[in-house]
């Protein structure tokens, strides 16, 4: 069988339900089992790297990457509606993109390529490690796809320059409440390095704390299923800090305002701190529907011995939250 990502990803683009989106990221996953398998990448490596900035996950945890299936189904959609945004803005010169942390499977392009003409994209991957960034190049090559690429680097993405601007940065290093993996410096460093019009692939990232029984929410899994996804909590949250392509500062950092420890709280104990993503346009990654937007615990308001406290988040050498009592 050939490899052939249009029907999957027109079924993609035309989905209005959850249903529909997990149905065509399982395709997805079928036409990918079929590459790995062709280009014997069953066996890639599980060694992470850590960076000043966060944990660079490994070349086998970023394949499975794609199996959050509604992160990468509105990653797809939205990366797509900003490509034709591009294109537009772009005058007939080729799209300027950079896509840092592809991963072995090049997951947030490759897929949306055969609706594009390699005269209208100039591509360059990017990603920590070397067996990643030779597979991704595999693959393009097995697919036809190499003219769409200028580069594929082996690189910290956190010390790139790219030398051009850049009209389309696409970057999803990050897990839940922007721990653990180097999503804000990735961004800090490449951002300003986007166009004037250009284009920051997701466009911005909320954070916002409630309190809650954390046992009782939702999460999202691997694999998952409808009924998991839907009848998520919505309410009752209260914004943080969000980040966007005007990021500033060297190591970014946060501390909240004072929050209020409430005078009773046996029904929600614990401190916790929920994502949204707003990939492009009108194309949303709300709290729990993924991996990566899941809810994060901070702490238990028990351990608060004052009326307050404050949230301090930095994003190195670890991005990690801490309460302030
Ligand atoms: C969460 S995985 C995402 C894989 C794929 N882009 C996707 O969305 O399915 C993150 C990828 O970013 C890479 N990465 C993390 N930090 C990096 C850095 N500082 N420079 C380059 N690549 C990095 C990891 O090696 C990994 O392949």
């Amino acid at each position: 069988m050939e490899a052939n990502f249009k029907p999957v990803i027109t079924n993609l683009l035309n989905s209005e339900t959850i249903f529909q989106e997990l149905h065509s990221i399982n395709d997805l996953g079928k036409i990918y089992s079929q590459i790995i398998e062709e280009a014997a990448l069953e066996n890639a490596s599980l060694l992470e790297t850590n960076i000043h900035g966060g944990n660079a996950l490994s070349p086998k945890e970023a394949i499975d990457c794609l199996h959050d299936s509604i992160r990468t189904a509105r990653f797809l959609k939205g990366i797509y509606i900003a490509l034709n945004d591009a294109k537009k803005n772009a005058n007939g010169n080729r799209v300027e993109i950079v896509y840092a942390g592809s991963g072995p499977l090049a997951t947030l392009i490759i897929p949306l390529l055969p609706f594009f003409s390699s005269k209208e994209l100039n591509i360059t991957l990017l990603d920590i490690h070397q067996e990643s960034i030779d597979n991704a190049e595999k693959i393009a090559a097995k697919l036809g796809y190499l003219d769409f690429f200028q580069g594929f680097l082996a690189r910290d993405a956190t010390k790139y320059m790219h030398g051009k601007p850049i009209d389309v940065l696409i970057t999803e290093t990050m897990d839940k409440a922007l721990t653990k993996e180097p999503q804000v410096s990735i961004t800090k460093s490449l951002a300003d390095q986007i166009s004037e019009n250009g284009i920051l692939i997701p466009g911005k990232i909320t954070l916002y704390y409630e309190h809650v029984l954390f046992a009782e929410l939702l999460t999202a899994a691997v694999l998952d299923d409808e009924k998991r996804i839907s009848n998520k909590p919505t309410s009752g949250k209260l914004e943080l800090f969000s980040i966007d392509k005007n990021i500033e500062t060297k190591d970014f950092e946060f501390q909240s305002t004072p929050i209020e420890v409430p005078k009773v709280y046996n029904e929600t104990p614990d401190i916790c701190i929920q994502t949204e993503i707003k990939i492009y346009a009108d194309v949303f990654l709300h709290p729990a529907e993924s991996i990566i937007t899941n809810p994060y615990c901070v702490g238990a308001l028990s351990s608060i011995k004052g009326s307050n406290y404050q949230l301090e988040y930095v994003s190195a050498p670890e991005p990690i939250w801490t309460i302030k009592k």
